[in-house]
């Protein structure tokens, strides 16, 4: 909080969010920042209590990013085991509410596209 303008942020977000043309498609939850689609208080209840929600909904990425993050989370922060139902509902959410950012990063140029490299290479036979 050093910046004064951050402030303004929540306010906005209150006028937004009390416009009904605006809030219409996508709402999410005031405290939380999280798109309220089906499984957000699932994810609430379960993604919320080590760090801020925020984490989550910077986030994004395939479902099978998603597994890997909760797995290292597993695996190094403690986080602990799902229901397999449960973790369904959490996959569901963050894949399809917080998937790939499909036009923010482009795909990788086929090798034919590619200058040819201008430096020597190493073959290993000479
Ligand atoms: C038991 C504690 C705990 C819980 C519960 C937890 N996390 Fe985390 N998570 C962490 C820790 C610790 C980090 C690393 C935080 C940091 O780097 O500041 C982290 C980091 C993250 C990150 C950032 C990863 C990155 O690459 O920077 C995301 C995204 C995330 N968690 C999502 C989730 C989701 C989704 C859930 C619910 C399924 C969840 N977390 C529940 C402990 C937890």
């Amino acid at each position: 909080m050093k910046f004064s303008g951050e402030l303004a942020m929540p306010m906005l977000g209150v006028v937004l969010l009390g416009t009904p043309l605006l809030s219409g498609a996508q709402q999410t939850d005031p405290a939380t920042g999280l798109i309220k689609a089906e499984g957000w208080e699932t994810v609430r209840n379960n993604c919320t209590a080590c760090h801020s929600a925020d984490l989550v909904t910077q986030n994004s990425g395939t479902r099978n990013h998603w597994e890997n993050l909760i797995r290292w989370m597993q695996d190094t922060q403690g986080l602990w085991e799902f229901q397999a139902e449960t973790e369904e509902t959490i996959l569901d959410y963050l894949s399809s509410n917080y998937g790939p950012k499909e036009d923010t990063r482009r795909p990788a140029l086929p090798r034919t596209l590619m200058p040819d490299n201008p430096y020597p290479t190493v073959t290993g036979s000479d």
